[in-house]
């Protein structure tokens, strides 16, 4: 167990933060954008979120949702405008909610301005802006199929390492690079609290790398990401953020491996990164999420991040409660009392459930329609190639917020975890003295200063009852555990 010492304090630190998907988030009038999202705020602040996450809102032809960006300083028209932007993040701010952005920097729209300008000629002054070749490498997409796609207009290839309509910046570019920060500069300028930095670790920094390596006949993903120089650029992503005070940047890096991860986060370059591997396990497992959260603990000097959910995974509670709001709620109290930033990603707090297309006609999302073209490709039938494409389908997550959830229970647990968390410096600040797991019960003693909680957390089969020493207070749930019980207690 890491030793205490002690937390420098940052306001991101003290914030729960809540994920707005923003293709699906509409208020209870069906408003969808900026002034939607307005008329959410009441209930945000009701729920205590002190930070809000947006996903990408700039004009794009949304392709892949709006991380397909076109223009990277115009709000995109279904959202608002840039007075609708500011007048909503004035309201956040004034009710003490602070707001950051999706980037995507890895790669730009085709219909940006700078591809269009890059496509026209070899010589055009935009052209180094992309990442082009005669002669491509085995590199493969992370949506499936090959990276590279034939543009007719010049005969060459230009890599892309998602859709096709997705083509990757060129981050070895000075001009880029300073085209990017000015980018950064100009939202920060008006005033965003930070930064979500999408697949930040994909930057291709260094050109055009040797072909990736085969294992068990799939591809591994060696030289395209976490490339030499990588680092480099989010220093200077970085130094640029922080001309500003007090701003927050927290990457998306693409790694199961929590060194990998670790490595990214520093004062230098990411406050936080997200870590996946505790945040999307594929199904439940007590045991796996507490050994997620011990090697957070041991391998990541840096504060981890906490979330079960987001747009790009199946939904809580359909992967992980199995459709039991009781393991839900226990599952929240553990991310919203755990040391580290939880995440929670819009709809989680009212329980939602994965949405399953039947049909490929009722697929949206770019992956899943790349997997199932691909599968067919492979000769699958349709009803196969559906399942596969299902097994990919992120929409699953994506659905519409519904509005009419009156008295959820599941949301009176996350308020009042929200409201614990937000009145307590030890949930910021508190170090683990303790972290086990024991028959299928995950518990904790976290200390700040003089001040000690304890948590409990009965994922196992039967019931435990937790006798409270005298002076011991609960601070949430109760003593009897039944199974996915869950018990806050104050101890001094
Ligand atoms: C990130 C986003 C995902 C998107 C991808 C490409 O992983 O979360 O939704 O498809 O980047 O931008």
């Amino acid at each position: 167990m890491k030793k205490e010492a002690a937390e420098k304090a940052a306001w991101w630190k003290e914030s729960v933060f809540y994920e707005v998907y923003m293709p699906s988030f509409k208020d209870r009038g069906g408003q969808p954008g900026f002034k939607g999202l307005r008329s959410a705020l009441d209930y945000l602040g009701e729920l205590g979120v002190k930070g809000i996450w947006l996903t990408p809102f700039l004009q794009s032809p949304k392709v892949d949702n709006g991380y397909d960006v076109s223009d990277y300083r115009m709000i995109d028209p279904v959202y608002g405008t840039l007075d609708d932007f500011k007048v909503f993040l004035r309201e956040a701010h004034e009710r003490g909610i602070r707001v950051i952005m999706d980037m995507v920097e890895n790669h730009s729209s085709t219909e940006h301005a700078w591809f269009q300008e890059a496509r026209k000629s070899k010589d055009n002054q935009y052209r180094d802006y992309y990442i082009w070749t005669d002669s491509p490498n085995n590199w493969e997409s992370f949506f499936g199929g090959t990276a590279w796609e034939l543009d007719s207009q010049t005969g060459q290839f230009y890599y892309h390492q998602f859709d096709v309509q997705m083509a990757d910046l060129n981050w070895a570019n000075p001009k880029l690079v300073e085209e990017v920060l000015a980018v950064l500069r100009f939202w920060l300028d008006i005033g965003l609290d930070g930064f979500r930095m999408d697949v930040i670790n994909f930057l291709s920094t260094d050109g055009i790398g040797p072909d990736n390596p085969l294992r068990d006949g799939k591809q591994e993903h060696l030289h395209d990401i976490d490339r030499p120089g990588v680092k480099e650029a989010i220093r200077k992503i970085k130094s640029a953020v922080s001309e500003y005070p007090d701003r927050f940047i927290v990457g998306e890096v693409g790694s199961d491996k929590i060194e990998v991860l670790s490595s990214y986060q520093s004062e230098e370059l990411l406050d936080l990164v997200f870590n996946f591997n505790f945040g999307s396990i594929p199904e439940f497992s007590a045991k796996r999420i507490f050994d997620e959260l011990l090697s957070m603990e041991e391998l990541m000097p840096g504060y981890p991040s906490l979330f079960f959910g987001s747009h790009d995974m199946p939904r809580l509670m359909s992967r992980l409660a199995e459709n039991q709001p009781a393991r839900a709620e226990a599952l929240a109290v553990l991310m919203l009392s755990a040391r580290g930033v939880p995440f929670i990603y819009n709809g989680e707090e009212i329980g939602m459930l994965d949405a399953v297309a039947r049909t490929f006609k009722d697929i949206k999302d770019i992956q899943a329609r790349t997997q199932y073209a691909l599968a067919l490709k492979n000769g699958c039938s349709d009803a196969d190639a559906l399942v596969v494409a299902n097994r990919h389908n992120r929409d699953k997550s994506r659905g519409s917020m519904p509005w009419d959830h009156g008295e959820n229970p599941i949301l009176k647990v996350y308020k009042k975890a929200i409201a614990l968390r937000n009145a307590g410096p030890v949930f910021h600040y508190g170090t683990y003295t303790d972290l086990s797991f024991r028959d299928g019960c995950i518990y904790f003693t976290r200390k700040y200063k003089e001040v000690l909680v304890k948590g409990y957390f009965n994922f196992g089969e039967t019931a435990i009852e937790v006798v409270l020493a005298p002076g011991e207070k609960v601070l949430l749930g109760s003593e009897i555990l039944q199974p996915d019980g869950y018990l806050v207690v104050q101890v001094n």
